[in-house]
């Protein structure tokens, strides 16, 4: 990675053209320091560039990358002051021919050759196919509900970029909040830039290997991974924006248990509360907040609800009075109070960077755990503002004079302008609500979904991908814009079951869970606007179908928590690109209609109106069809036909895949038999169990079995006995043929 050296360099520099008009790379007017070193990290090698500006001491602290103390995964350790993580490598690397300069004293410029063949993949959530080449992709956080396919920046900017090329991979994580804008070759001229407008400098990591999951091994090791999310959440949620009274969610839940369609959450989106307070219940609508929860725990419900980040302007509401007592809120330059309007009307927000502010917002947690509110929802938290559009606007080259960055907020090293730190506004709230749901529940791992978030966001939440519509453009696009949010490290994520805004109609809603049962998160949830999406709301057709889609999820929840296991092991993804485990395999790398659900299962979504058959490709290797049939060989395509009831989806042969019994609710998933499912002569598989619950799994508090089926043999060999679980029952299935096993003790 080098410096541009001087102006002649850029005389002759090949001309760029960003935001679509030509340039002429600037002059380099960089004075400031810089500081480089590598790393090897999970056995990659990495090297890191920290560039502060004239007059600091050294790049700012972003939050993303974890402290040595939090990290459990080998190749972080500390090492002197100045390399406190990090392992000097001996390879100096030269990826990319990477090139920086700073322009302005705002702007920073990147330059990096995209060879032709190559292909781009990561970058948080964008709007796009999978290969993200040929495009421009800003990063920097914005709500917006139109989602159509021009639509850039969205929710969350993760600067790592993935890039394949003839079989290897390279990634490039620039560390900085403020905005950048990705230029991915958009001339096919080979070339790509990076525009980063921000005063404060940024450390930029670039990675280099052969493999895309040593990538992502490598890259979770230096952000974060996720925890075991707790099992219910990985059940069916049922959300609507919004129910608007207790009655009408009991009824909703009772629903689901008359008709056989298990669900674990019901979401309560913003009309819970008392004309949008935070931290309230509506004493007219929901006067029984706390009796309503508990009777749908009776019913083995959980209850999540949303938090915005915006507090009602209010001199007796508590929490605003509070707030500005102490100080927490965001001010404006000039020092006074920055007030914006959301859906409680004018309100303030707190400066999430801040600790005593985390700490603050960790505790009013109290009123919803109090009321036995499982699960807390963090929206709105670009932060998004009403009557603004992008506050930043997409033109701009320049990072405005603080006094127009809406409000500062307090950063490690002092004040700055919100700009500067905007994409972390998200991630440090959802730091907040995690902190704060394991402060006061020690004996339960939260689960927090967030819309916004910045590099490192899975460490707190589970993300959604915010607005969609009931398209069936928004269908397909989720299979891609999913891809690429478990490439950038987040693997528990989904969106909207149905679509968002917009009416969703019966044929859709039955392909979309056709899908969404192989989404990592798994919630259908609908605007005020739309038309009722609940599972019964069409016809029996369509209800049986989602019934058996949603069963069918619930049946493989043991293979799901043990994909969940692999990625705080390994920070794999759940959904992956078909090269994940084919990575020579070409023709599979343009495929973004279809993903393997960890290493066993394929999907492939039927994702057009009035399709019934679609074309399928499947890798090398013997394929079965997921609901039964004669496997198809692997390593072309296949023209196959799915009906509105049937799994789209084919299983590897050589797998042993767990699914439990059928469960309503993941409540009576612990003692509920398990039945290991074998596909072909030769198989193995693994198991992990634990409480589903508590972070005990983290102190060995679990189970882990090897699982192997051979010569028409079940065997079973324990790796870990940690977790004493209450008996039940293992089969193992083989066709037709299904036996009791006895998994081994020692
Ligand atoms: C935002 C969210 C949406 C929610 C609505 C009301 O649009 O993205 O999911 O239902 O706000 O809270």
């Amino acid at each position: 990675m080098k410096q541009l050296e001087s102006p002649t360099d850029w005389l002759e520099a090949r001309k760029i053209k960003t935001r679509g008009r030509e340039e002429q790379r600037p002059a380099n007017i960089f004075a400031g320091g810089s500081s480089c070193d590598s790393a090897e990290i999970q056995g990659v090698v990495v090297s890191r560039l920290s560039v502060y500006p004239k007059g600091s001491e050294s790049a700012p602290r972003t939050f993303a990358v974890i402290e040595p103390e939090e990290s459990s995964v080998e190749g972080l350790e500390a090492e002197g002051e100045a390399t406190w993580f990090w392992k000097r490598s001996s390879k100096d690397q030269q990826l990319l021919d990477f090139e920086w300069q700073q322009s302005s004293e705002s702007r920073w410029n990147f330059y990096f050759k995209l060879p032709k063949d190559a292909m781009c993949f990561g970058l948080g959530e964008r709007l796009s196919g999978f290969n993200l080449r040929g495009r421009v992709h800003t990063l920097f956080n914005h709500s917006d509900n139109m989602h159509v396919p021009t639509l850039d920046p969205l929710y969350k900017s993760i600067p790592f970029l993935l890039i394949r090329h003839q079989g290897r991979y390279q990634g490039i994580f620039l560390d900085s909040p403020a905005r950048q804008r990705w230029s991915l070759d958009v001339e096919l001229e080979e070339q790509a830039s990076i525009e980063l407008l921000s005063r404060r400098g940024f450390t930029v990591y670039l990675f280099e290997t052969s493999s895309l999951p040593d990538l992502l091994a490598a890259y979770t090791a230096l952000t974060g991974r996720s925890k075991l999310p707790p099992n219910w959440s990985l059940g069916h949620q049922q959300s609507r924006w919004s129910y608007p009274d207790e009655s009408t969610v009991l009824a909703v839940a009772a629903e689901f248990r008359t008709r056989n369609i298990p669900c674990d959450a019901i979401v309560l989106d913003i009309d819970f509360m008392d004309e949008y307070r935070v931290f309230t219940s509506s004493p007219e609508r929901f006067p029984n907040f706390k009796e309503m929860i508990a009777k749908l725990q009776d019913q083995n419900f959980r209850v999540v609800t949303i938090v915005d980040p915006g507090v009602k302007k209010d001199a007796k509401y508590f929490v605003y009075r509070d707030g500005k007592k102490h100080d927490y809120f965001c001010k404006k330059a000039d020092g006074k109070t920055f007030y914006g309007k959301v859906w409680p009307g004018q309100s303030v927000f707190p400066d999430f960077l801040r600790e005593d502010v985390r700490l603050w917002w960790a505790a009013l947690h109290g009123f919803l755990v109090e009321n036995n509110v499982s699960g807390v929802w963090n929206d709105m938290n670009e932060p998004c503002l009403f009557g603004q559009g992008c506050p930043l606007p997409l033109d701009a080259i320049e990072l405005p004079k603080e006094h127009h960055q809406l409000f500062m907020q307090q950063s490690p090293e002092g004040d700055v302008g919100h700009f500067e730190v905007r994409n972390l506004y998200g991630l440090e709230m959802s730091r907040a609500t995690w902190e704060g749901l394991t402060a006061l529940r020690p004996d339960e791992r939260p689960f927090v979904l967030s819309r916004a978030g910045y590099a490192g966001i899975q460490r707190y939440a589970a993300v959604w991908l915010g607005d969609n519509m009931s398209w069936w453009e928004h269908l397909a696009v989720s299979v891609p814009m999913l891809l690429n949010v478990g490439l950038s490290g987040v693997p528990f994520c989904g969106v909207d079951v149905g679509g968002f805004g917009d009416d969703c109609s019966p044929e859709l809603l039955a392909r979309w869970y056709a899908l969404a049962m192989f989404y990592p998160f798994f919630r259908n949830h609908c605007s005020k606007a739309g038309a009722e999406q609940e599972p019964w709301s069409f016809n029996q057709r369509v209800e049986d179908a989602i019934r058996h889609f949603v069963e069918t999820r619930y049946r493989l929840l043991p293979y799901i928590r043990c994909l969940f296991w692999e990625h705080i092991r390994t920070g794999a993804p759940l959904m992956r690109p078909i090269i994940w485990d084919y990575p020579e395999d070409q023709f599979a790398a343009e495929i973004d209609d279809q993903f393997l659900f960890g290493r066993d299962i394929l999907v492939t979504p039927i994702v057009k109106r009035g399709q019934t058959e679609r074309s399928v490709y499947l890798p090398n290797g013997l394929w079965y069809p997921f609901d039964g049939g004669e496997p198809l060989e692997g390593g072309r395509l296949h023209k196959v036909g799915f009906e509105l009831d049937e799994v789209p989806a084919f299983v590897r042969d050589g797998s042993i895949v767990p699914f439990v019994d059928l469960i309503q609710s993941t409540d009576y998933y612990e003692l509920a038999p398990i039945t290991f499912k074998v596909w072909g002569d030769h198989a193995m598989g693994l198991y992990l169990d634990d409480d589903g619950i508590s972070f005990e799994y983290e102190e060995d508090g679990y189970n882990e079995w090897l699982l192997r089926y051979d010569n028409g043999q079940f065997s079973s060999n324990l790796a870990n006995f940690g977790y004493i679980a209450p008996e039940r029952e293992y089969y193992f299935q083989h066709g037709l043929r299904k036996e009791r096993v006895h998994l081994a003790r020692e």
